[in-house]
């Protein structure tokens, strides 16, 4: 494992970040959480570019291309010396004096690179259950900002009721995840949450849409409700560190056989293979 900060690789322990660091005192910034399989990180352009996109819907102009993003990553992981990792970047609006208004200051870019986190095998072979909670959260989910108070407050709820994940419901609507997005399948066409403010473009979403198509599926991007989820034949969700992962029951309604389904199955194989 290793850490970085602003120029410089550091041990993960070593104390590095001031007091006024925004970072921490407004959760003025933007991440991206990048998985590297085999020492390739996954995707990695597309995470650059929504990172690009998080900071410029904030204002905040960061002080590296995509390009020199992309070196830095890559030499984090080789100094790390792991082969199957998780990369989370951080970019802030630095250290200044506390003040609401931006500072005229360079920003924060720290790292972390440690083992990816891997999935209890039994979880992943058995699926996981979920919850359905109020989607509490601002008007710019498509943000990957730090300010995350309303998504771990709701996946903290679902794990004290046994269960691994949050759906979240706006609206009538369900969103995405607590920390990922959500797909249902009915009658064997699959649904996912269409893009809006509301919800994270996910680089697995994406990455699972291609495979989706190549594999010849019909996938419809429509809203759904938490009726269409319990009346659905599988449920699945998607993130970096979750890949493809069946939810089975949520609010302790089972989910068609209350058993991964096929396509999740089909999906998470292909998926896979891409990564290979
Ligand atoms: N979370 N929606 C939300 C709110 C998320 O936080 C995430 C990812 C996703 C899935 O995005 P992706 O497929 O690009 O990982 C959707 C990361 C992993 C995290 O905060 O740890």
């Amino acid at each position: 494992s290793i850490g970085y900060v602003n120029g410089r690789f550091v041990d993960l322990n070593e104390p590095v970040i001031p007091i006024d660091e925004r970072g921490h005192q407004f959760g003025d910034g933007v991440y991206e959480v990048i998985r590297v399989y085999n020492k390739k990180p996954f995707m990695l352009r597309e995470h650059l570019e929504r990172l690009q996109t998080s900071a410029e819907a904030i204002k905040l102009k960061l002080d590296q291309t995509l390009e020199q993003y992309e070196q830095l990553i890559k030499e984090a992981i080789e100094k790390s010396a792991l082969t199957d990792c998780d990369v989370y970047l951080q970019i802030t609006r630095g250290v200044a004096v506390r003040n609401h208004l931006f500072p005229d200051v360079s920003v924060s870019t720290t790292m972390t690179v440690r083992p990816a986190k891997q999935l209890p095998h039994h979880l992943r072979e058995n699926g996981v259950s979920a919850i359905f909670h109020d989607d509490e959260r601002w008007a710019n989910c498509y943000i990957k900002s730090l300010n995350l108070l309303p998504n771990i407050l709701a996946k903290q709820t679902a794990h004290e009721k046994g269960s691994y994940e949050a759906i979240l419901v706006r609206d009538e609507y369900v969103t995405e995840g607590s920390s990922s997005n959500v797909f249902i399948v009915k009658n064997g066409t699959i649904y996912t949450t269409p893009l809006s403010k509301h919800i994270l473009s996910g680089i697995t979403r994406m990455a699972v849409k291609s495979i989706i198509e190549t594999e010849g599926l019909t996938l419809v991007e429509e809203k759904f409700t938490k009726e269409d989820v319990l009346e659905s034949d599988e449920v699945f969700i998607t993130s970096t560190t979750s890949e493809i992962l069946p939810i089975v029951t949520v609010d302790g309604q089972k989910i068609g056989t209350g058993k991964p389904g096929e396509i999740a199955t089909t999906l998470y194989q292909k998926f896979q293979e891409k990564i290979a």
